[in-house]
């Protein structure tokens, strides 16, 4: 992409209201633009962003056996009166009618949808396990939408559900996506905790929250240091065989939000080992088992030829709360440090005298190489003041830079510069691009 020909409407400051560092960062490099009280428009580069994030979901959620189906935004009260929840769900849900006066809403969340798809058609057991997600615009009408994108009323979540015949196979449905979640944190560049999480009425330790740890987290996290290192399982393990030592691996160690805490068994761990801190949600599962499917009737036909209940689950992944959550993890003065897995360019390429020919013969070449190696560049090819054009860069907080410049091209060198450590070297056109191709 020539930044000539681009939109990527950056800003000097943020607005004032804008509290946390990510949310001033997501405004200043041209990401969001607020269009109402949590409710934002997604800017080129932001947009970029937001699909690489949902590709990695998507990756993840299909390598540990869910399947991807797209679920409307706009529901029928109907079925949340079967469900019960239509009275229930308060001021949060945005409730719409349509020109012949049916109720619809604007979904905050999907099970009564699923289950009610689930129920039109699978019938037996032997279609189990089954797991359906979509990755779909959410609304709930929150009362201090803030923080940017990271409580927003609009917003864009990973939602997955899952059947099974009992409660023993939900649990393993349950392990696979406790295992997946990981897997998904660990390719954004983050360090995120399972943390314990309220099951609600149905009780049990099938309820997690994952927690990536930052000084502005809305939560209290009391967490065992060790697993702040527990690396993610990575893709290779069994996903449809025995889950359970992995899963137990990380939740024998004590970690629990503030509602679930226990602050007699977190003082019972060596002191060196106790981690207090604050957490952003990223992501949130739970077994429900029937809560759905009983009012609902979704039941499928057993090994024994009764009908029973169907088990559920459901497992969330703020996506779009990711993009802000990334940078609160990765960021210095200058701006964002984007890990190459969402970087919404692989690189730039920096033209510091735009119309020397040396300079723009360099920078073409550099794109047209970094283009074909799959590179995605952003070439700053603007009639700006070097000064601006490095802000900029580094604002954005692409991965590699590629800096060009009269005396360089003079030498037949160029300027690497690589983002996250701000080291620069001066080496020959192909050894940068070697460089920036093999990462
Ligand atoms: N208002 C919001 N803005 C952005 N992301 C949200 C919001 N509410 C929830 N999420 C994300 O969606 C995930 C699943 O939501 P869920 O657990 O159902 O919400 P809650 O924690 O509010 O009960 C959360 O872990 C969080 O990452
Ligand atoms: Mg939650």
């Amino acid at each position: 992409m020539r930044l000539s020909r681009y939109f990527m409407p950056t800003l000097r400051e943020a607005p004032a209201d804008a509290q946390i560092v990510s949310h001033r960062l997501m405004l200043r490099a041209g990401l969001i633009r607020q269009e109402a009280a949590g409710i934002y428009a997604w800017l080129p580069l932001g947009l970029k962003v937001l699909k690489k994030i949902e590709q990695v979901v998507r990756e993840e959620m299909n390598r540990a056996g869910a399947v991807e189906i797209l679920m409307p935004t706009l529901q029928l009260a109907d079925l949340w009166r079967e469900s019960g929840r239509y009275d229930d769900y308060g001021e949060e849900m945005l409730r719409i009618k349509d020109r012949h006066e049916r109720d619809l809403l604007y979904g905050p969340t999907a099970e009564e949808v699923v289950t009610d798809i689930f129920r039109s058609y699978v019938k037996s057991y032997k279609d189990l396990p089954m797991n359906l997600y979509n990755i779909q615009w959410k609304f709930r009408d929150e009362r201090r939408p803030r923080f940017g994108v990271m409580r927003g009323r609009e917003f864009l979540m990973k939602d997955a559900y899952s059947f099974d015949i009992d409660e023993a196979a939900a649990r393993r449905s349950y392990n696979r996506m406790f295992l997946a979640y990981l897997n998904v944190y660990a390719r954004l560049g983050l360090k995120a905790i399972p943390v314990k999480a309220d099951p609600g009425p149905i009780g049990g330790d099938m309820s997690h929250e994952f927690m990536i740890l930052a000084e502005t987290g809305e939560s209290e996290v009391f967490a065992h240091r060790d697993l702040v290192e527990m690396g993610a399982p990575g893709p290779d393990i069994d996903w449809f065989g025995d889950l359970e030592a992995e899963v137990s691996r990380r939740t024998s160690l004590y970690a629990a939000s503030d509602e679930m805490h226990d602050a007699a068994r977190f003082e019972a761990m060596p002191e060196g080992k106790r981690m207090t801190a604050r957490g952003i949600e990223v992501g949130h599962i739970f077994y429900f088992g029937e809560k759905y499917s009983a009012p609902m009737g979704a039941k499928v036909t057993g090994p024994d030829g009764k009908d029973v209940n169907v088990q559920m689950g459901s497992y969330g992944v703020g996506v779009s709360r990711l993009a802000g959550a990334i940078i609160e993890a990765s960021h210095d003065d200058a701006g964002i440090i984007w890990p190459a897995s969402v970087a919404p360019f692989g690189a730039a390429v920096l033209n510091l005298r735009v119309g020397d020919a040396g300079c723009d013969e360099v920078c073409e070449q550099a794109y047209r190489a970094l283009t074909d190696a799959g590179i995605d560049p952003l070439y700053d090819d603007r009639d700006d003041r070097p000064g601006a054009k490095f802000a900029a860069t580094d604002l954005v907080g692409i991965p590699w830079q590629l800096i060009v410049g009269p005396k360089g091209v003079a030498d037949g060198v160029v300027e690497l510069k690589r983002r996250a450590t701000g080291e620069r070297q001066s080496l020959p056109l192909d050894a940068a691009l070697k460089a920036i191709v093999n990462g």
